[in-house]
């Protein structure tokens, strides 16, 4: 097993995770099966308990795992399925170390730091690392370990001496390390003093650099390579640069054109590990697609716009794994994906909050948009102008897709304003509506004690007569589809009868025919909204089903996205 390193010095939030995971990319296209670990030097235990508007979005695993946007990151370009113990932090290491000594299984003795926890780190690793994570079912032959926050800080210090102990443990040909830097442009030239301060704290600490990688807004100039190579002791080969870029599909090209691929396959020896033919070509053609995919970005003109209809709009950060699924639909769309971003309590005439301007300016740009969507979301506000938003994409035709919220909402709407119940509420915002057409359906964790939430992988099954479905036949025609999901509360079996009389299919239920998966409209260009999150499994290379379904509706293309030729005669 090879590790790369990935660690931060100067300041946090200069891209550490996409150096990261575009380095796994790069050995991926070689052929080798790539796993990847984030250490976080923070004490909580997990990430479902976090402020989304301290941390962004919860991004939840197959295995139930919530997690933040790096992991998010790392399945999505190296394709891969993480589980919750690829988060290592302070928190979990710490109590495992505490149980151990309560067991008794340090016979005793006095437990330390050093040795006990940053043995507790380096065995983690290891065990973690071993984990199959793609279709080959195999061990993969990489580990990416990034390590949160900055070296020097008080709270990475236990992990910088776990990973420095590391590289004894595994040898040299099996470590390499990646700091990344800053290189500040002050009057026009670029300053290399905060580098060479960041590497002598990580040598300072018994840590080598193998690639100093410097984040900068241009290329970096000659001078300024040989002043870091020579003040930090390393080669120019060593120094790469990445720069500011048009996507962040960009960077592994970036870095491939600074031989990333070539100084590590010498750094590691990556030609004594075994790949197939078949592990070969898969790379090969991973590679050629994924600089078609950039390539293919820099040349779009066409746009597709979609209105992103939410609450606390202005944080986008919680709606990261629900903007990639955009973009990746539109990039197989060949669309410039434009986000409108709608407010939707903007969208609510009575709204104290909303002037008349805000509400004019939300209302003309759902109007104005090719598609709607709403996504996930918890709590009453706004829930009216999701209803709103809803009700326009049905009557109008427009393409809609609703994920969670989304979903309950346009069930609301529907019985609303098409099976006549005009009380039809969720009760989840109001406990006392005498049409609840959302209830309280918990999932009892197996794995949380006093758990309810419905968390993780579950599978969907198409029910018999739906053909017609455009979301199945998005899913390729399966019966069966298994996404992730993350919620408490669901359609209420009891109206399904007569709401779906109406005309709202449901056309996707659990294994048990209980829980309603999926919603469509039959007459409609494309109306969907699925109680799951598919946006946690979508990827550069293979759009979500459920987004490419509302990119696809939005830019007229869907008949040929589900491959079959457009209607000729106009009767649909
Ligand atoms: C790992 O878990 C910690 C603790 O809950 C959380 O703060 C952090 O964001 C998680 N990191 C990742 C990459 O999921
Ligand atoms: C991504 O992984 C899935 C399953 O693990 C596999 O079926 C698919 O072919 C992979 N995609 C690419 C582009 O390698
Ligand atoms: C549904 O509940 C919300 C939250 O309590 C409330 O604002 C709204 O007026 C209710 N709608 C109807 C039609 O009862
Ligand atoms: C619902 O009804 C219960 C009992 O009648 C009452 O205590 C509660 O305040 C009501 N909730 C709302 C939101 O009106």
């Amino acid at each position: 097993m090879k590790y790369v390193i990935v660690s931060g010095g100067v300041i946090s939030g200069i891209g550490k995770g996409v150096i990261a995971s575009s380095t796994g990319l790069l050995l991926k296209t070689l052929g080798l099966k790539v796993t990847a670990i984030k250490i976080d030097p923070y004490l909580n235990i997990d990430a479902g308990t976090m402020s989304p508007l301290e941390h962004g979005e919860v991004f939840v695993l197959n295995d139930g795992g919530e997690a933040d946007l790096d992991l998010g990151n790392y399945e999505r370009y190296l394709n891969v399925t993480l589980t919750r113990d690829n988060n290592i932090t302070t928190g979990k290491v710490y109590s495992q170390v505490i149980e151990r000594e309560r067991k008794g299984d340090y016979l005793g003795k006095t437990v330390q730091v050093v040795p006990h926890l940053t043995n507790a780190v380096q065995d983690w690793i290891e065990r973690v690392a071993r984990v199959p994570v793609d279709e080959t079912g195999e061990e993969p032959d990489v580990c990416i370990i990034e390590l949160g926050g900055t070296v020097g800080d008080i709270e990475s210090a236990p992990f910088v001496e776990a990973l420095r102990q590391f590289q004894f443990r595994v040898g040299h040909d099996n470590f390499a390390l990646i700091h990344v830097s800053l290189v500040p442009v002050i009057g026009g030239e670029q300053k290399t003093k905060p580098t060479q301060a960041a590497i002598r704290d990580l040598r300072g600490l018994g840590l080598t650099p193998d690639l100093i990688a410097c984040r900068c807004p241009k290329p970096l100039e000659d001078g300024a390579r040989e002043k870091i190579a020579m003040f930090c002791h390393v080669g120019t080969d060593q120094v790469v640069a990445v720069h500011d870029v048009a996507s962040l599909y960009h960077v592994p090209l970036v870095l491939e054109q600074q031989r990333l691929i070539k100084y590590f396959t010498q750094r590691l020896k990556l030609n004594d590990i075994k790949i197939t033919e078949k592990q070969i070509a898969k790379g090969k053609s991973l590679w050629g697609r994924w600089k078609q995919l950039t390539t293919g970005h820099d040349r779009l003109f066409e746009t597709v716009t979609i209105a992103l209809v939410g609450k606390y709009i202005d944080l986008h950060d919680s709606y990261t794994s629900v903007v990639k699924s955009l973009e990746h639909a539109a990039l197989r769309c060949n669309r410039k994906l434009e986000i409108l971003w709608v407010d939707a309590s903007d969208l609510e005439p009575a709204r104290s909050t909303s002037s008349p301007v805000q509400y004019h300016k939300a209302w003309h740009a759902v109007c104005q948009a090719d598609g709607i969507m709403v996504p996930g979301g918890f709590g009453t506000r706004g829930t009216e102008g999701m209803i709103a938003a809803a009700k326009w994409a049905r009557e109008n035709q427009i393409p809609y897709l609703g994920v969670c919220l989304g979903m309950q909402m346009a069930v609301v709407e529907f019985a609303r304003n098409v099976c006549g119940l005009s009380d039809a509420n969720s009760s989840e915002l109001d406990e006392n509506t005498t049409n609840p057409l959302v209830i309280y359906m918990p999932e009892i964790s197996k794995t949380h004690l006093g758990g309810t939430m419905r968390l993780g992988l579950r599978p969907t099954n198409f029910q018999p007569g739906t053909e017609w479905s455009k979301i199945r036949q998005l899913y390729g025609n399966a019966d069966s589809v298994h996404e992730r999901h993350r919620h408490r509360y669901e359609v209420n079996p009891d109206y399904v009868e007569r709401v779906e009389a109406a005309g709202l299919s449901f056309v996707g239920k659990d294994e048990l025919n209980e829980r309603m998966e999926i919603v469509e409209i039959k007459d409609h260009p494309y109306y969907v909204g699925c109680q799951y999150h598919p946006e946690w499994l979508s990827r550069p290379l293979e759009p979500s089903p459920p987004y490419l379904g509302l990119v696809a509706a939005a830019s007229k293309c869907l008949p040929e996205i589900l491959g079959h030729a457009p209607a000729v005669n106009g009767n649909e």
